[in-house]
Formats: structure tokens, C-alpha cells, sequence
């Protein structure tokens, strides 16, 4: 007879099956293994958005010189929600605050091989996130 770990085990890899059958390799890795996760203590900036959805993301942002140094985030969001935190905020980390500010929604779903149209949401809100904190420095 299986212990419960066997169970638990069975029900993460249905999961697993059911999620490689709509996220890409690289959504489900940034699930998986989220970059940057957790509030910055002593931020020079940082922002929480909330979606239609109810989902929130917060991001905070340390800077050095004229780029992002440090960046962190914290979401109560679904699996899409975290893995477009973990890359939006991948893709701004060490970048200038203007080329961080001109990341679109469109780059973010490209850097993460494609997303299900109804999680093109998750995408805007990360993007929408980063930019209103990144106003805050303004
Ligand atoms: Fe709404 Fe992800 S489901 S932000």
C-alpha cells in the first residue's frame, strides 16, 4: 500500500502533466523556481497592483547608479501570476530604469514561450506592476 507521500507525489505529477499541457517549459520552470521572490527591505521604490482577477503582485526595486540593483516580489496570485513575476522582474534586474521601462507585455510573454490567451492578463498585470513602481522613482 502507497504511504501519503506516494499519494502527494501521484497528485503533484497530474498536476504537472496537466500544466506541461498548457504552459510552456519556461513558465512552468519560473513556477517552479521563482527568481527574485520576497519583499526588498528598504526599498528606493515598490508598488502592489491588483488585477480584475483579485490576483495582486508587488514589486520593489533597490537602485544603483541608473540601474536596478535589487528587485523583489511578492504575489497571492495563480501559477501564471508568479512565473510573469519571476521573469518580469529577471528581465529588469541590472537593466537601466529607461530600457526596464520600455519592457511591454508582448516581450514578457515572448521570454516565456507563449502563454494561454487567458493568462495574457497575468503578463499585463507583472509589466503594469514594475512600471508603476519604477513611476514612483520619477
Ligand atoms: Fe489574474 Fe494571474 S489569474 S493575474
Amino acid at each position: 500500500m502507497g504511504s501519503e507521500n506516494d499519494i502527494f507525489d501521484d497528485i503533484e505529477g497530474m498536476v504537472l502533466k496537466d500544466a506541461v499541457k498548457l504552459f510552456s517549459p519556461i513558465v512552468i520552470e519560473h513556477f517552479n523556481n521563482p527568481q527574485n521572490m520576497g519583499a526588498l527591505e528598504d526599498p528606493d521604490a515598490y508598488t502592489f497592483m491588483s488585477g480584475m482577477c483579485g490576483d495582486t503582485i508587488g514589486i520593489f526595486v533597490r537602485i544603483g547608479g541608473d540601474k536596478i540593483s535589487k528587485i523583489g516580489f511578492v504575489t497571492n496570485g495563480c501559477g501564471p501570476t508568479i512565473a510573469c513575476s519571476s521573469a518580469v522582474t529577471s528581465m529588469a534586474k541590472g537593466k537601466r530604469l529607461d530600457d526596464a521601462r520600455k519592457i511591454t507585455s508582448e516581450q514578457l510573454i515572448e521570454f516565456l514561450g507563449g502563454l494561454p490567451r487567458e493568462n495574457t492578463h497575468c503578463a499585463d498585470l507583472a509589466v503594469n506592476t514594475l512600471r508603476g513602481t519604477l513611476a514612483k522613482l520619477e
